[in-house]
């Protein structure tokens, strides 16, 4: 008899954003006039930029040659690609990252759970919580954990409370771990680490033979020149750390798929007997097997993000988000609710009102106000009590938002 992969039956529910979903469904189903405004999942709104769009229409012609015709590219990204990444979001950055050390891929997600492909079964791992739910899952799917205890925590699973107590910065552990998660600017909270608490981290991980996985996938969303867009703008990250990347919330990519993931080839692991051997080349090794890259068309679109035009354009995207997330930051203030995030980050994390549970709160908005959002709850036992708005929206739906939380 055929036998199914048992740690699928430890995951404690269906993931999240698909449960939101699958609720919201219902509701429309049962109230099919409303005016529902989608403040939930962080999925971008506005199109895309015309320098991507251009340089993908002239791609598609290129492929409707015998000259232009591309066939499987490199699984880790075509070099022209590669190369402008490491020009323009870490040698300007004075960041020491090399083409070769980049893996461009359809996304930050697949990435961070497909990670763990080349990582051993014993690691201690630690999320922090609340936390972007892929980690957790991931582990829990690939046996990496044991059953979820009473408190809603994965046994095996170490957990570092982001709250308002310590002002939503991670703190560093006491014990020894091997595999920390890291995302900064932080999905859900909004908040972001500054470069001496990074410097901590690394410092940590360096002592501890310990690997960072740092998800830079809101990067872009800094205003705060003080604040580091990369862990490689730390001394000694290249021993400790791997950086995903994205195309998704920058250049409006959620749909068309592209990000990279960046391993230093001084990144070093231990096999089972001690041996010292390197990342990079296991992972060259994975990808070159189960990943044939990402489309020219959408390799060339995501090279266009790097042109002047590109530039510009995606800054005026970013820009566009965090006056949203600006808008909603101070619209819930103003309406007595404790907000925190959305300054360098497109998301506002809202402490619930009245006492209510996190779910409560996310039938409140739905059921009163007609927005969706996203129950704190849903990104771990700590996000308990708070509610997550994202700023990806049109400002007309951002300001009636807002208008109907005022008036609630
Ligand atoms: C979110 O809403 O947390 C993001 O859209 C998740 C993602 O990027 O996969």
């Amino acid at each position: 008899m055929l036998k199914v992969n048992d740690n699928y039956l430890k995951l404690k529910a269906g993931y999240l954003f698909p449960e939101i979903a699958r609720r919201v469904n219902t509701f429309c189903s049962e109230h099919p006039d409303v005016d529902l405004i989608r403040l939930g999942i962080g999925d971008v709104t506005e199109p895309l930029p015309s320098a991507c769009r251009d340089a993908m229409k002239a791609a598609i012609d290129e492929m409707g040659t015998h000259a232009g015709f591309h066939g499987y590219g490199p699984e880790q990204g075509y070099p022209w690609l590669r190369e402008a990444i490491a020009k323009f979001d870490y040698h300007l950055r004075g960041c020491d990252i090399s083409a070769e050390e980049i893996f461009v891929s359809d996304g930050s997600k697949c990435d961070s759970s497909n990670i763990l492909d080349i990582l051993g079964p014993k690691n201690r791992i630690a999320v922090t919580d609340p936390v972007y739910p892929v980690y957790v899952d991931s582990n829990v799917m690939a046996g990496r954990t044991g059953e979820v205890e009473d408190s809603g925590c994965y046994e095996g699973l170490s957990y570092i409370a982001i709250n308002e107590a310590n002002n939503f910065e991670a703190q560093i552990p006491k014990e020894s771990l091997d595999l920390i998660y890291l995302c900064f600017p932080n999905n859900p909270t909004g908040a972001v680490a500054t470069k001496s608490k990074l410097a901590a981290w690394v410092d940590y991980a360096l002592k501890n033979d310990a690997l960072i996985l740092f998800d830079a996938a809101y990067e872009a969303f800094i205003q705060d020149n003080d604040i580091p867009h990369s862990i490689f703008e730390i001394e000694g990250s290249r021993q400790c750390a791997i950086e995903f990347r994205s195309f998704s919330k920058n250049a409006g990519f959620t749909g068309t798929r592209c990000a990279f993931t960046v391993i230093p080839k001084t990144l070093k692991g231990r096999t089972q007997d001690g041996k010292s051997i390197d990342l990079w080349s296991l992972w060259n090794r994975r990808q070159s097997t189960k990943f044939n890259g990402v489309s020219y068309i959408v390799q060339r679109g995501a090279e266009a993000v790097y042109s002047n035009e590109g530039q510009s354009q995606v800054k005026s995207l970013v820009n566009f988000y965090m006056e949203n997330a600006n808008l909603i930051r101070t619209e819930l203030i103003k309406a007595g609710l404790t907000s925190y995030g959305g300054e360098n980050a497109p998301y506002v994390w809202i402490k619930t009102p009245d006492g209510l549970d996190s779910w409560s709160f996310f039938d409140l908005l739905l059921d009163k106000a007609n927005i969706v959002g996203t129950p704190g709850s849903g990104f771990g036992v700590a996000g308990e009590g708070y509610f997550r708005l994202s700023a990806f929206n049109s400002r007309k739906n951002v300001e009636k938002a807002m208008k109907r939380i005022a008036n609630l």
